[in-house]
């Protein structure tokens, strides 16, 4: 992500002009001091849209839209304020640029390259040893013996580890490659009573494990049956490292996503084997989470490919549970959850093997979706007695409380009324009472609720413009460990305040850059924009102090949330709009009904 330095922002700021840029959208007629037109922001007859040059301000008298020239940019084409500035630089000739990193930016970077370089070195060794070595005998024959192709191998990079204490660090050492480094990355592992380390992976075929940008940064090691193996575990995976990081992964993604892009459905699976297997029969759609719950950052990756996606599972109760454990983070990130629940004793791989591709397609085909495999699994688990519907009520009513489009919701909620033969009305009685259940747990009694408490913020909060703004960014500046739950809320597209929004800008910057927020990193980070300093400044240290920090968060979210959803909102008008009675309109009008 660029940051751009508040100087250039200056210069755009100087360079551009706003009559210029709004009359690419808008035609203009000059009418006293100010320039008019017809307003793009809501349907306008008379012209009530203004343009003043002298002030570089746009305002609209209809609606009462207004701002400067970024704001309008943001505004006409859904741009975030950095869209808007760099389309405005590059407008005007304007160079933003590339910022130095920190000293600590610039460490954990190199230290994640040479993690990656010694992974990467590691995968090619496994390689090497899987197709040429003598000792690789027995795996070859097992490979051959689960019908994996030679192409496949390669596809998905999988290798040899010998049965040996030290073949890798071995190599390592020959390479050059620094073994303090090598058990960073989770290759080998430091001995307890000698010195010296020895190889985590013996006499295993080696799974390497991907990021979303294709760098390798874990192994997964499956026995081969050698003798001794029995009492081991069949797998074994890399730690977390600070190139690793399990929740965030998904098995495959990295070499399915764009088949499954283009298909418009990804299949969630649960082994190395499987997505491997259904690659080789033309499947190349499948993840699998590797033997943990799914997360909610692996369903917002599977989000950024696909809504639509299938998730097997096994008939059995474990299978149940998993499924019941999924749905609902699934249904939080705004994803389509099918599920498949696959006959008894089989897993993908096996299916697909001794049944083929057609018959696994006609399968998915049946798939469905996640509220009414949660209800036909209840009542088959939970009984149909009042009491199992009233548990089968419960897990799907988690489920749908997280659906955020109100219209899906609605449907949803029909749904399960009909199939359980409840009244629609006593479920949604129980969605609100769920809500306000959860937000009584989080907030402590009103005894407690002293003056930093909710009730003296929310009011405020929801009033005010931009002390409100000012107070979300000076609580992130105070209490930086949560800037990670408030990513998501879309803060460039809706802080009203340029400097504030610039240094959102340089927080989220130092965020991904370092995987946390740290005040010092920051202030060095904004050396060269020393209005941006001073305000971050200032405002961490006028913060107060609050008593009961949970609750402040859940303030700041609502009305980040709130604001979001405004915004949104307003984009989408301006898109209906523009439409006109096109076929987009009813996605649209859904979209704008769920913001309401
Ligand atoms: P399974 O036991 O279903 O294995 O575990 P599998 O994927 O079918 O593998 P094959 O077909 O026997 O080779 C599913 C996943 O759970 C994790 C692995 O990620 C595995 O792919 N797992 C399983 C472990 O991490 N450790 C284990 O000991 C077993
Ligand atoms: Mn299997």
């Amino acid at each position: 992500m660029t940051y751009i330095p508040e100087d250039i922002l200056q210069s755009i700021r100087e360079a551009a002009d706003i009559r210029q840029v709004v009359q690419e959208f808008v035609p203009l007629k000059k009418r006293g001091k100010n320039w008019v037109g017809l307003c793009p922001f809501h349907s306008d007859n008379d012209p009530s849209f203004t343009v003043n040059e002298e002030k570089q301000i746009f305002y609209c008298f209809g609606c009462g839209e207004g701002g400067n020239v970024f704001k309008f940019l943001m505004k006409i084409q859904g741009l975030s304020f950095k869209g808007a500035a760099k389309a405005l630089a590059q407008r005007y000739g304007i160079t933003i640029p590339e910022r130095p990193l920190s000293e600590k930016a610039k460490k954990k970077k190199r230290l994640r390259e040479q993690l990656i370089d010694i992974t990467q070195a590691a995968s090619t060794y496994f390689s090497r040893l899987l197709k040429e070595s003598v000792s690789a005998q027995k795996a070859r024959h097992y490979l051959e013996k689960r019908s994996l192709k030679d192409e496949t191998v390669e596809s998905f990079d999988l290798g040899w580890a010998e049965e040996s204490w030290d073949g890798l660090i071995r190599f390592l050492e020959k390479e050059g490659m620094d073994l303090g480094l090598a058990e960073e990355a989770g290759l080998i592992i430091k001995r307890t009573n000698a010195p010296g380390w020895y190889d985590r992976f013996r006499g295993r075929i080696m799974f390497p494990i991907r990021d979303h940008v294709g760098n390798i940064v874990a192994f997964g090691g499956r026995t081969i049956g050698l003798a001794g193996q029995e009492e081991q575990p069949k797998y074994i995976n890399s730690p977390e490292s600070p190139i690793y990081h399990k929740g965030k992964i998904l098995y495959g993604l990295f070499q399915n996503k764009a088949a499954i892009r283009k298909a418009g459905l990804g299949l969630v699976v649960e082994g190395y084997m499987d997505v491997v297997s259904l690659w080789q029969h033309g499947i190349r759609q499948a993840v699998a989470s590797l033997g943990t719950a799914l997360t909610e950052e692996q369903a917002r990756r599977m989000r950024g490919v696909t809504k639509e996606w299938v998730l097997l599972f096994d008939g059995d109760e474990a299978g149940l549970k998993a499924a019941t454990r999924a749905l609902p983070i699934c249904y939080k990130v705004d994803l389509r959850p099918k599920v498949l629940v696959l006959p008894q004793g089989e897993d993908p791989d096996s299916l697909v093997r001794e049944r083929g591709r057609a018959e696994l397609e006609k399968l998915l085909k049946s798939a469905v979706s996640g509220i009414d495999f949660l209800i036909e699994a209840g009542k088959t688990h939970f009984g149909t007695d009042t009491e199992g519907v009233l548990k089968t009520i419960d897990t799907a009513l988690e489920a749908i409380s997280m659906v955020g489009d109100s219209v899906r919701k609605s449907l949803l909620v029909g749904n399960i009324a009909r199939k359980l033969g409840v009244r629609e009305e006593s479920l949604w009685q129980s969605l609100k009472e769920r809500s306000q259940k959860d937000r009584r747990l989080k907030r402590p009694s009103p005894a407690s609720n002293t003056a930093q408490g909710a009730s003296s913020l929310s009011r405020p909060v929801a009033r005010i413009g931009n002390r409100a703004e000012e107070k979300v960014i000076g609580f992130l500046l105070s209490y930086p460990q949560y800037i990670e739950r408030f990513m998501n809320l879309s803060l460039e597209i809706w802080l009203e305040d340029s400097t504030l929004c610039g240094l959102w800008d340089a927080m989220t910057h130092i965020h991904e850059m370092t995987g946390g927020l740290n005040l010092t990193e920051l202030y060095n980070n904004l050396e060269h924009a020393p209005l941006l300093r001073t305000v971050a400044m200032r405002l961490a240290s006028d913060f107060p102090p609050c008593n009961d920090v949970e609750i402040m968060v859940k303030d700041l979210e609502h009305y980040c949330q709130g604001r979001k959803k405004q915004a949104l909102r307003k984009q989408l008008l301006q898109q209906l709009r523009d439409q006109g009675d096109s076929e987009d309109c009813e996605s649209l009008l859904k979209g704008l009904l769920s913001l309401r």
